[in-house]
């Protein structure tokens, strides 16, 4: 096993990419730390406030949200910072090299249950021409992503890392503090006979979705002549850590529930990166009919139908959209 060593030229702005990779780093060992202690450590629970999308943060949103934001502003490496749980872009250093999306806390119906939640992360290079509090830095489609990465807070603490080429799985050692390499090629099998969505919606879909998953409940008798299995953690970093080890085929679909909110993941923090480390394993990543990868956010918290995982069969889910 080999020490965390992202890709590394030589230049600069490797270099101090490297180092903001374990900036970030840093910030979710700090709440691996903190999530470890539960009950003990005054991280369950609900606050008593909001954040922009309507959603009740839970006290671990804001310290997971506290922490990362703080770290993130001591490195004079990145200009502005977009997370799920602040309202528009916060500025950093005014010549910044980098900037930084994530979601702090992904998964926090799982918080109090102890069950699987994590951290998401996205890096682009920042555009010189506009200021750091300018929301426009985010405009940059997912190709873009210079590093993008979740660290999921599991029985072991995981990173899924992917800085460009492989996408590369490390687990923490608690004894030494840091993460080593376990798998330096993630791939996912192009072929699956596991779904993952959340069925309690399925009188919502819209017809696409409801086609496709009416075919895969069919198994053996129906048209794809296979018995497929059901897995739903509510939580993407756990469902799509399932989908990068063992293969597999992760949806949220658009459905009419809330006309404002058709989608539920964001584009920028949730499904970008982890269409980067989906594809970066030979995997597909879709939003409907476009590459996830290729869609140009118009707002920080955008949200985008999500279907990815294993190639063939996120190819035979697209034909119905
Ligand atoms: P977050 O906790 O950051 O708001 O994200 C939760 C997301 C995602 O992780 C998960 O796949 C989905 O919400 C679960 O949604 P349901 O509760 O609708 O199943
Ligand atoms: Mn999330
Ligand atoms: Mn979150």
């Amino acid at each position: 096993m080999k020490r965390l060593i992202p890709t590394l030229k030589g230049d600069k702005v490797e270099l101090e990419l490297l180092m903001l990779v374990r900036t970030i780093l840093a910030g979710c060992k700090e709440i691996a730390f903190r999530v470890s202690q539960g009950a003990l450590g005054d991280v369950l629970g609900s606050t008593l406030d909001e954040n922009i999308q309507g959603e009740q943060q839970k006290k671990l949103d804001v310290i997971a949200n506290q922490l990362l934001k703080s770290m993130l502003l001591s490195d004079e490496n990145v200009r502005s910072i977009a997370s799920e749980e602040e309202d528009s872009v916060v500025p950093g250093a005014a010549d910044g090299r980098f900037i930084v999306a994530f979601d702090p806390l992904d998964g926090s119906s799982n918080i109090d249950i102890n069950g699987q939640i994590g951290t998401i992360f996205t890096v682009f290079a920042a555009r010189p021409e506009l200021a750091a509090d300018d929301p426009e830095q985010f405009k940059q489609t997912g190709r873009k992503q210079l590093a993008a990465g979740y660290v999921l807070y599991g029985p072991s603490t995981m990173l899924m890392l992917n800085t460009g080429g492989a996408t590369r799985c490390f687990t923490l050692d608690r004894t030494h503090g840091g993460f080593l390499l376990t798998n330096e090629a993630v791939s996912i099998p192009k072929q699956t006979a596991e779904f993952s969505i959340n069925m309690a919606n399925s009188r919502f879909w819209f017809e696409p979705t409801t086609k496709y998953i009416a075919e895969l409940l069919q198994g053996e008798v129906g048209p794809r002549n296979k018995r497929f299995n059901m897995r739903w953690n509510a939580a993407m970093v756990g469902d799509i850590h399932r989908v990068l080890s063992r293969g597999g085929i992760f949806l949220y679909p658009k459905d009419n529930r809330d006309a404002d909110k058709p989608a539920k993941l964001r584009l920028l923090y949730e499904a970008m990166p982890m269409a980067m480390l989906i594809e970066g394993a030979g995997g597909s990543a879709y939003a409907e009919s476009s590459a996830i990868l290729d869609i140009e956010p118009d707002s920080l918290h955008q949200r985008v139908p999500v279907i990815m995982g294993s190639a063939d069969e996120v190819a035979h889910a697209v034909s119905f959209y």
